[in-house]
């Protein structure tokens, strides 16, 4: 399974937003929906093997992710409107449990930022609680060791990508605490959508 974790450092974590004017309405969610796009949408169909977390830090309702599972999710379409109202109907679910709460099968919402998600990873991949399997967590970062010349764990890789504001200092350091790999896609500062279509292909390459 591969999983990409989307930081929206001003993204709402409220259902608030106009779905006519996502962009000015909702601290650039609509950068998160098209790396939703991106990770979990190929031409005509899903990868069943990915997940993504949206990490919404934006506004009073903050911090929240909300969670596609590739493998159970279904009516996905790719344009940005159908995207926006799935998170709206997410954030607007008001159920509330104990951590990631299953609004339809392959959708679920957890209270918490980067917390929630690390919690949620499979085992291996807490690097706190197994150091030596923390390779499998890598952070895409400008300037990083290109990734034609890393060896990625392709069994459970995991990618935290950053926004269009890239990283805030508190994400950083939870991600450096756990050991997370950095990782450069280049010479260029792309959109983080973009960022993510390369780590896709990437790995399909590799016969991930
Ligand atoms: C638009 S970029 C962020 C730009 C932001 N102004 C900054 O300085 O961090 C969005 C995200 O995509 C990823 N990204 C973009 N270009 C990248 C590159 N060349 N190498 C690695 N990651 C990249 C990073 O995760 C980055 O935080």
């Amino acid at each position: 399974m591969r999983r990409f974790v989307v930081i929206g450092q001003q993204a709402t974590a409220a259902g608030d937003f106009l779905l006519i004017d996502v962009a000015g309405t909702s601290g650039r969610l609509d950068v998160l929906l098209r790396c939703l796009r991106a990770a979990l949408l190929v031409s005509h169909g899903l990868r069943r093997d990915t997940v993504v977390y949206l990490v919404l830090l934006g506004g009073p309702r903050a911090p929240r992710v909300v969670r596609f599972d590739g493998s159970a999710i279904r009516f996905v379409r790719p344009d940005e409107r159908s995207l926006g109202v799935m998170v709206q109907k997410a954030l607007e679910a008001g159920l509330e449990g104990c951590g990631f709460v299953e609004i339809r099968s392959g959708l679920a919402v957890a209270e918490g930022g980067l917390d929630a998600v690390l919690a949620d990873l499979p085992r291996a991949v807490r690097a706190v609680e197994a150091p030596s399997a923390g390779a499998s967590a890598y952070v895409l970062d400008e300037g990083a060791r290109d990734i034609r010349d890393a060896e990625i764990d392709l069994r459970e890789p995991v990618f935290f990508v950053g926004d269009h504001l890239g990283f805030d200092d508190g994400s950083r350091l939870l991600l450096a605490a756990h050991g997370v790999t950095r990782l450069g896609l280049g010479p260029v500062s792309v959109h983080a959508e973009d960022a993510i279509t390369l780590v896709c292909n990437e790995l399909d390459r590799r016969g991930a």
